[in-house]
């Protein structure tokens, strides 16, 4: 399928997503979040892409975040939906079956830092540079910013983060667990790549049910973590690839997934 604002290349089984608006800095406006939305919900029934790295065009940002030029026409009823609609798309990222790989390669501004934030991992080129600079423009994230970032790090630097409007550099994003990893931007997608080759070797029945999981901690309380935990656990038990993984280890010998 052809898309007006995204790439879309396969590099083996991972499916390369680059948002592709480079003149704009990849400026999320209304038709990019719908194809993103359209993409994957593709990729997610898509046998041939095993894991989705997303990343931006050109050498300058991942997403400057939302179209300010369309930020500007909202009012509190349309200003709700648009809310409502990036955050169902990024949700939509988020409970991905199969891994989401940020690869944050300049800005990640705005609805640009939320979209990485509802990626599952986070990686970045040494020039990147995060922030939530709503406040500046009257305004609050509206795409999971508030929510995401007081989950994944610690909730006082998320609230500096949202109150200053600050943006931080590679190397602070790294410090403070935003990013998993800093690379030069030539070494950005081969090491991208490398991780999702190493992910979608193992066992992708039990990736799917590990996502499930981890996801599960920004709803559910410890307790109900666990139990949700157990009954993936189980359902992972009842998988070809856990006999067939297993049964690798104790024979001394490579696992051959099936997936199932
Ligand atoms: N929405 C719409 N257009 C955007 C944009 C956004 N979020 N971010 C950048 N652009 C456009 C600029 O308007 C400019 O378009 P033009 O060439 O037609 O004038 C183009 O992208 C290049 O941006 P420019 O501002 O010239 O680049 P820069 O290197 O001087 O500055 C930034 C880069 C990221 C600091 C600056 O573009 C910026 O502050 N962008 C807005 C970030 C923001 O507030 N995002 C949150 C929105 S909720």
């Amino acid at each position: 399928m052809e898309y007006k604002n995204l790439l879309v290349e396969f590099s083996g089984q991972i499916a390369v997503v680059t948002i592709n608006r480079a003149d704009k800095l990849n400026a999320l406006n209304i038709e990019t979040i719908h194809e993103l939305k359209e993409v994957f919900t593709s990729l997610q029934s898509n046998d041939e892409a095993a894991a989705i790295i997303l990343t931006g065009s050109g050498e300058k940002a991942f997403a400057a975040g939302a179209d300010i030029s369309e930020l500007n026409k909202l009012d509190v009823i349309s200003g709700k939906k648009f809310s409502e609609d990036g955050q169902q798309v990024f949700s939509l990222i988020e409970v991905m079956e199969k891994p989401v790989i940020a690869a944050v390669n300049g800005f990640a501004l705005g609805g640009g830092c939320e979209l990485a934030l509802a990626c599952h991992i986070r990686v970045c080129s040494d020039n990147a540079l995060f922030g939530q600079p709503e406040v500046g423009l009257g305004l609050i994230p509206g795409y999971g910013g508030t929510q995401r970032l007081a989950r994944l790090i610690n909730p006082g630097r998320a609230m500096e983060i949202i109150l200053t409007g600050n943006m931080i550099d590679a190397n602070e994003a790294l410090r403070i667990g935003l990013v998993n990893h800093v690379y030069s931007q030539t070494e950005l997608l081969p090491k991208a790549k490398e991780m999702a080759n190493k992910i979608i070797s193992r066992s992708r029945s039990a990736i799917r049910l590990a996502i499930k999981s981890v996801n599960a901690v920004s709803e559910m309380s410890l307790q109900e973590g666990l139990n949700y935990e157990a009954s993936m656990f189980g359902l992972s038990c009842g998988n070809f690839d856990y006999k067939e993984g297993t049964s690798a280890f104790l024979e001394k010998r490579k696992p051959v997934f099936k997936d199932k």
